[in-house]
């Protein structure tokens, strides 16, 4: 089987999947928190590079109060507890997103698992947290603009390379695999830029349900895709 490089993951479904079982909101969260570490141990296992979760939008911020303070606590709970998982696995760890914005007591935690993990050289495990893909392009475009003027850049320099290079993603190559649990066919502002070319898979499976078979089954459909990235079939054979 040929293992996608990078593999990116909506990971949605949570509330729901807690409604069906009338549970709160929250429990469904708690749940999917354990499918992030089963999903990360197999995608160490499986050799993938790289494994990207879209764990809390910039627009997740306008939920209720009481699930985004839910969330927050899971995050920092989660980071301190899963730094074993971290280096057992000999992951490097890394966030995108603009971070600055979350509680310094988080935003510690974050920085602990980057420098811990930091010379890893397993599976390079990265959470969109407080992200926005749009955001990320505004960013992009400031960051460029201050070069053109400091006459760092030349206008006619500006191409995909330069704009890759100013995402907050610089560091990674673009996913090949995209994957969406809870059955919505949105991107939902992740990764606008870098999933111009990615494979699309949605799944009905809710999050807290998705298992080490289920990604799998991912895999093995992108496995019947053809890339053609604008060309034809022809092109590609031998
Ligand atoms: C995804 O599950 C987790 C986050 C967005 C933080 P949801 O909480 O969106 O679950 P549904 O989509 O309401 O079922
Ligand atoms: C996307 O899920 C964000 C995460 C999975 C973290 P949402 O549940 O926020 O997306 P929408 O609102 O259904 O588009
Ligand atoms: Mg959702």
């Amino acid at each position: 089987m040929n293992i996608p490089n990078h593999i990116a993951i909506i990971m949605d479904g949570n509330g729901r999947w807690a409604k069906e079982k009338g549970l709160p909101r929250v429990a469904g969260h708690r749940k999917g928190v354990k499918v992030v570490r089963n999903i990360t141990e197999h995608s160490v296992r499986l050799g993938i590079k790289h494994l990207t979760l879209y764990t809390f939008s910039a627009e997740n911020w306008n939920r209720p109060y009481k699930e985004v303070s839910s969330l927050m606590k899971l995050l920092f709970n989660s980071l301190e507890k899963e730094i074993e998982t971290i280096i057992s696995n000999n992951i490097k760890f890394n966030v995108i997103g603009n971070i600055d914005e979350l509680d310094s007591v988080i935003l510690k935690s974050i920085r602990k698992c980057i420098l811990i993990s930091k010379d890893n050289t397993g599976l390079q495990l990265t959470l969109a947290i407080n992200y926005s893909s749009r955001n990320e392009i505004i960013n992009a475009i400031k960051l460029i603009t201050n070069k053109v003027v400091d006459q760092l850049v030349n206008e006619n320099d500006i191409n995909e390379k330069l704009v890759s290079s100013n995402l907050y993603t610089s560091q990674l190559p673009d996913p090949d695999l995209l994957i969406r649990t809870g059955g919505e066919y949105r991107l939902s502002n992740f990764l606008l830029w870098q999933s111009a070319y990615s494979e699309i898979y949605v799944t009905e499976k809710f999050w807290p349900l998705f298992s080490n078979n289920d990604l799998e089954a991912a895999i093995e459909e992108y496995n019947n895709r053809e890339r053609r990235f604008g060309k034809i079939s022809e092109q590609y054979e031998n």
